[in-house]
Formats: C-alpha cells, sequence, structure tokens
C-alpha cells in the first residue's frame, strides 16, 4: 500500500497554500472592483427614485485633449449598439447613452447603419457603424434602458449588448458633456448657412450693439393628440411662451427671437410679434430638422416646451435655458419614465404649465361617457 511520504506531504500542503492564496487575490481584486464600479456613480441628492449620475472627476474620458485618447489606455472590448428609435432627437439621446454607457463598461460602441442616416448628414460624428451582416450574426443580449442612470447601468458584464429604450437624460452623459458636444459638431454648411440667416438680424434697431440670439423650439405636431390623450397632458401654449420670452426680454437688450416648430402656422398665428422681435425659420429655405436644429445652435439661449429636440438645443447651446414645468398631471402615466430631474439641468429655468385644459377636457370625456 502507498503511503505518503513527508515529502508528499509538504508538497501537497504548499500546493493548497498556493491555491488558496490565488482565489484569496481573486476575491480580493473582484471587491476592489465592485468598489470602483460603484464610486463611479454619486447618489443624486432630492430624489425618491434611484436616479444616480455619473461624476468622475479624472476619468480617463474627461475632455482633456493633451491625454491620450481612451482607446490607448485601455482596449475596448465586445460589440454594444442601441436600437435606432424614433426622430432625431431621440436618436440623439440614444447614441449620447450608447456612447456614455459602453465607455463606462470598457465596452466598444457601434451604431446601426439607420441611425447613422439620421444623425450623420448633420454632425460629425466618430462611432463606427456596424455592418448588417455582423448585426444579424450577433447573439445579442437585449437590455431595456430607462430614462435615467442607475446604478446597475454601471456594471452590465455583456459583451454583445444591443440597447433599446428612449433614453435622454443628462444623468447619463453630464461627465462627457464636452465630448458630447464634440460628437454633435455640425457640418461646416449647415453652421455657416444658420450663421448666414441670423446675421441679418445681428444689430440691433439702431445698428450699434450686437443682439442675444434666443433659439424658440415649438413641438406640436403629432404632441398636440399624444399629450391629452395618452399622458394627460399639455404641450407649450401661447401663455408659456410669452412668459419665457419676456423672461429673456427682461434680462437682455434687444434680445431676438428665432422661432422652429412642427407647427409654424400656429406659432405665426400666436406667437405676439409686436415687439418687432421674432423671426420665423424657414424663409425661402426648405425646412429640415438638421436646418432647424442648426439655427437653434448657433442662438446663445434657448426657450424649450416639450421633446427632445429642445431638450438637445438648450444642452449644447449651454446658455440659459428656459423650459416647461409640470407639464401633466400628477398622476399621469408619463411620470413612471420620465423624471424631470434627470431631465432637466438643475440651472435651468422652469415655468409651469397651464393644466386647466387637460382638467375641462376631463371633465367633457367624463360627462360625454355618463361619468358625471
Ligand atoms: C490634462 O492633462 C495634462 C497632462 O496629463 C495635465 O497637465 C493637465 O492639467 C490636464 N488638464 C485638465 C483640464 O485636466
Ligand atoms: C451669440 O450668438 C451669435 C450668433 O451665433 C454669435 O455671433 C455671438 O458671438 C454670440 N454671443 C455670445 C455672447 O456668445
Ligand atoms: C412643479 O410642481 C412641483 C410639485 O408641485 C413643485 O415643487 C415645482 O416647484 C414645480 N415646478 C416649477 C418649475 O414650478
Amino acid at each position: 500500500m502507498w503511503t505518503p511520504s513527508r515529502r508528499h506531504l509538504c508538497l501537497a500542503f504548499l500546493i493548497v497554500c498556493l491555491l488558496s492564496a490565488i482565489s484569496f487575490l481573486h476575491l480580493h481584486l473582484d471587491l476592489l472592483h465592485n468598489a470602483l464600479d460603484l464610486s463611479v456613480l454619486c447618489p443624486y441628492r432630492d430624489l425618491a427614485s434611484p436616479v444616480a449620475i455619473v461624476c468622475m472627476p479624472s476619468s480617463p474620458w474627461a475632455p482633456n485633449d493633451s491625454s491620450p485618447s481612451p482607446e490607448h489606455l485601455q482596449p475596448l472590448s465586445g460589440t454594444w449598439t442601441i436600437y435606432p428609435d424614433g426622430r432625431f432627437g431621440n436618436q440623439m439621446g440614444q447614441y449620447a447613452t450608447l456612447l456614455a454607457l459602453a465607455q463606462l463598461n470598457g465596452r466598444q460602441p457601434f451604431i446601426l447603419p439607420a441611425m447613422h442616416a439620421t444623425l450623420a448628414p448633420v454632425f460629425r460624428i466618430t462611432l463606427p457603424v456596424l455592418a448588417a451582416e455582423v448585426e444579424s450574426r450577433t447573439r445579442w443580449h437585449h437590455l431595456q434602458v430607462h430614462d435615467w442612470m442607475s446604478e446597475e447601468y454601471s456594471r452590465l458584464n455583456e459583451p454583445f449588448l444591443k440597447l433599446s429604450g428612449f433614453p435622454c437624460s443628462w444623468t447619463f452623459f453630464h461627465h462627457m458633456r464636452e465630448q458630447i458636444r464634440r460628437e454633435f459638431t455640425l457640418h461646416d454648411h449647415l453652421r455657416e448657412e444658420a450663421q448666414w440667416v441670423l446675421s441679418q438680424f445681428r444689430l440691433g434697431p439702431n445698428g450699434r450693439h450686437p443682439r442675444t440670439f434666443v433659439g424658440v423650439h415649438v413641438r406640436r405636431g403629432d404632441y398636440l393628440e399624444v399629450m391629452p390623450d395618452r399622458w394627460r397632458g399639455v404641450v407649450g401654449d401661447q401663455t408659456y411662451l410669452q412668459q419665457a420670452m419676456d423672461w429673456f426680454r427682461a434680462r437682455h437688450k434687444d434680445p431676438i427671437f428665432v422661432v422652429t416648430s412642427n407647427g409654424m402656422e400656429w406659432c405665426q398665428k400666436n406667437i405676439d410679434t409686436s415687439q418687432g422681435d421674432v423671426v420665423f425659420a424657414g424663409n425661402g429655405l426648405e425646412r429640415t430638422p438638421g436646418r432647424d436644429f442648426a439655427l437653434l445652435l448657433q442662438c446663445n439661449h434657448t426657450i424649450m416646451t416639450i421633446g427632445t429636440f429642445g431638450f438637445w438645443a438648450a444642452y449644447l447651446v449651454g446658455g440659459d435655458t428656459i423650459y416647461l414645468a409640470n407639464f401633466t398631471l400628477p398622476d399621469s402615466d408619463f411620470l413612471k419614465i420620465f423624471k424631470p430631474e434627470a431631465a432637466f439641468l438643475p440651472e435651468w429655468v422652469g415655468i409651469n404649465a397651464d393644466l386647466t385644459p387637460l382638467r375641462t377636457r376631463s371633465y367633457r370625456w367624463e360627462r360625454l361617457y355618463g361619468m358625471i
């Protein structure tokens, strides 16, 4: 019978020691790694809901042109993309969120051809486009993201991830605002054309001082029905726009308001032009989302109504911003998918919407169905 010699016993003991040391190290590194991941997020104050913002004052992706690009610091692995859905502003939100979450998790982001077709004609975006064949042959893990940053999004381990949803919250990407600004740099011809349009209004009435440009985005179209019917909410009305414009008139000498809208006829009828400081976009030129967006981006400040198009103009311009606040009834389902504090920057100024028409509307509806 074989009995272990002293030498064998010693060897076995050594092996056990070595294995324990290795597993201890692993555990420790894992803990360290988790701790690092968590330190990346700061809890966002004053919120009952789990909204987090990414805060990395010295992150490898912080804007610093004199340091090497992130690719050289850390090779990105895997393939991440996002399903392009909705229109221009929605896709900008999807692009920025993909970029931010992929960088946070060390993965390589790609956009799908449809997103490229929407955004590349307007912006000098840099993310690579995923070939259709690669998309169809990849075994994707799917994740629908909600519209605010949360902790779980900083620990996504899937190498092949296709995101979806309508994220458009600064809580995903505010720590890399300069990089986002660079991605959404206008092509020269659009910027120059917008500058040319604005140049006609550059000087005040007596031709002396330069004027302050305020971009106004009035979202109408399908939202006129979607807001009251689906979300028990309103769009920006005449009174709101008047209040917002008066806010700028009180603070700037000779401001000029540049109005873009997908309901221009309504704007021309309802926006007060008696002070001679309102111009409507699109005189003579065919209006496209790119041209409208370029005009808003060349302005100094922004008045938004609702929608992601206005958000992006305000976020990229970076001037004073007035937004429509509390535009749904407090029990609206909209507030389950949209958190105002994750959508509007704290320094932006909200003006409360007038919800009276909504109340009368539901009153009419209830009466119609014999509930009153
Ligand atoms: C950028 O990086 C350089 C070199 O590492 C450093 O000296 C500089 O302070 C950094 N600038 C900012 C704004 O972080
Ligand atoms: C305001 O916008 C105009 C048009 O883009 C620009 O020429 C001007 O320099 C801006 N003013 C300020 C103070 O940034
Ligand atoms: C929106 O409503 C909330 C709750 O009533 C209120 O605290 C907040 O100040 C309102 N927002 C604005 C901009 O008035």
